[in-house]
């Protein structure tokens, strides 16, 4: 091991004291087509565990700098990608042509000139933790390195640019080849230690050295991982530190990657979940998202996709086929089979389903019913209140204890404009109601089977709004024995 330009006191020390003063940024290399997935879709927005590639990255490099401070460097469909990640309040560089990784941090040099250092990730490496991008700038002040690349030794290495070292066991690297580029001896020679693709830099020697990238590789672009044999030439230190875990260095090129790395996410948050006390039958037909919270005794029956931030609370079943996005349920709720959930709320001990489309803005009260073939949008459902069978239920608000009977529809759309229904405590709604709002129904008033309900209901008032029912004696008769002679002629 090579100890020349070590400095007193302990290295550890100086990394702790340096690391609070060093200014770090990170930059994101985004800029790339994947022309492999085939798709009109930029590389780092496709998904995996319900997040886009870019963002997965962001999140990770947030716990180690502010937002501020990370620049996504984006190209290809640039203002795409800037739109579905401008949220997170980061910076963005822009690189026009894609000439390679090197070019890439070519154009960072204005973005990049406040800082010391700057952690260079990939976009498309969707798995990398926050402990491993600190692991990378620890390592890299400890070690004074002008550049330090994360390694790791993956079961087969081929495609990877390879690390080679000063001797063996040494810290220090002198070259990163790319795997066209190996010679028949370094073939043989079975070089199994592999550049993951991220790194940390001095700023200053970065941009002092880096306009001597050249292109003359197999692919005729900059590579920024020649940045080595620079570096190394000029006498300034290149280390690399091995990743812990060789699985989240994984890049994703194609669908098939995309795929196995989302069930690689799935299957984690599955065991996640069961491990904090959640019951999950079957978890290898679930689609459960990273950031949706479940507390424990809850039961989810197979095939079950829970979507975005939605939170579940405890002792809840939710049974198969059922879909559920962006969503709160409390406690002791029963999502019976085949129910869709989208921005919803559902309070305590509801019972919803089977086939239940909730809508956004349903707010289910406490121990109310929402059966099958019901779809709510924009509503408040009181406590203890019912809609069991096929009804459209929009634009409402309905009172605690309400019986909303089979087939009730709110007519909230004239053509133009939505309007309100509002309906009393207490109410009763017979089947096959219509209620055409604008219109209020006051406390437990009770609706007529079959009423077109176009005027406001007063409270405790009886509304019949249908025909009066006429009763032919014998006409039934008189009219099969008519048609009966007919045929006979
Ligand atoms: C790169 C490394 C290789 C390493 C591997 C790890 C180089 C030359 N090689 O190869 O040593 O083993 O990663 O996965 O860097 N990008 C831009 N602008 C460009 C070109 C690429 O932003 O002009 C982005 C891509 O979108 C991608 C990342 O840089 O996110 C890496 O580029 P890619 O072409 O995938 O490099 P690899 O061939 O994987
Ligand atoms: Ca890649």
């Amino acid at each position: 091991m090579k100890k020349t330009s070590r400095k007193k006191p302990a290295a550890s020390a100086v990394s702790h004291s340096a690391s609070q003063s060093a200014r770090f940024a990170v930059a994101i290399l985004a800029a790339g087509k994947g022309t492999r997935l085939k798709s009109r879709l930029p590389k780092v927005l496709h998904q995996i565990g319900g997040k886009p590639l870019l963002q997965h990255v962001i999140d990770a490099a947030k716990k180690v700098v502010p937002a501020e401070d990370i620049y996504a460097i984006i190209g290809h469909e640039a203002r795409h990608v800037k739109e579905a990640v401008a949220h997170n309040g980061i910076g963005f560089v822009l690189q026009t042509e894609q000439r390679g990784t090197g070019h890439a941090l070519m154009m960072c040099r204005d973005a990049l000139s406040k800082y010391d250092h700057v952690l260079v990730l990939s976009g498309d490496a969707p798995l990398i933790r926050t402990e491993t991008i600190a692991q990378l700038r620890d390592y890299h002040l400890e070690k004074h390195a002008a550049m330090t690349l994360l390694s790791a030794i993956p079961p087969d290495p081929f495609g990877y640019g390879r690390v080679l070292r000063k001797s063996k066991g040494s810290d220090l690297v002198t070259q990163i080849i790319e795997e066209k580029s190996l010679t028949p001896g370094q073939r043989q020679a079975n070089l199994r230690e592999i550049n993951a693709g991220f790194y940390a830099f001095a700023v200053k020697p970065l941009f002092t050295h880096i306009d001597r990238l050249n292109t003359q590789n197999a692919h005729g672009e900059f590579y920024l991982t020649d940045m080595a044999a620079l570096f190394s030439k000029a006498k300034f230190r290149v280390v690399a530190t091995p990743a812990k875990d060789d699985f989240e260095v994984l890049g994703i090129n194609t669908r098939v990657e995309l795929a196995i790395l989302d069930a690689m996410l799935r299957d984690r948050k599955c065991k996640e979940l069961m491990l904090s006390g959640v019951t999950i039958f079957r978890p290898e037909t679930c689609v459960i998202d990273a950031q949706v919270e479940v507390a424990p005794d809850t039961v989810i029956e197979p095939f079950v996709q829970l979507l975005g931030k939605t939170r579940i609370g405890t002792d809840c079943r939710i049974r198969s086929y059922s879909v559920i996005h962006n969503s709160i349920l409390g406690d002791g709720v029963l999502v019976r089979p085949g129910c869709i959930l989208d921005d919803a709320h559902v309070s305590n001990g509801a019972l919803l389903g089977p086939y239940s489309h909730l809508r956004p803005g349903s707010e289910i009260g406490e121990g109310a019913h929402v059966g099958n073939f019901v779809e709510t949008k924009k509503i408040k459902l009181g406590k203890g209140s019912k809609a069991n069978h096929l009804s459209y239920l929009g634009d409402a608000e309905i009172g605690a204890g309400v019986n909303i009977g089979a087939g009730t529809i709110t007519c909230n759309y004239d053509g133009v404009n939505k309007h309100k229904t509002i309906i009393g405590d207490g109410v009763f709604v017979g089947s096959d109601s219509t209620l055409v709002a604008p219109i209020r129904l006051g406390n437990n008033a009770y609706i007529g089977a079959s009423s077109c309900v176009t005027e406001d209901v007063p409270d405790d008032a009886l509304a019949v709004a249908r025909a009066r029912q006429v009763n032919k004696e014998g006409w039934a008769k008189q009219k099969r024995e008519a048609m009966a002679a007919a045929k006979k002629q």
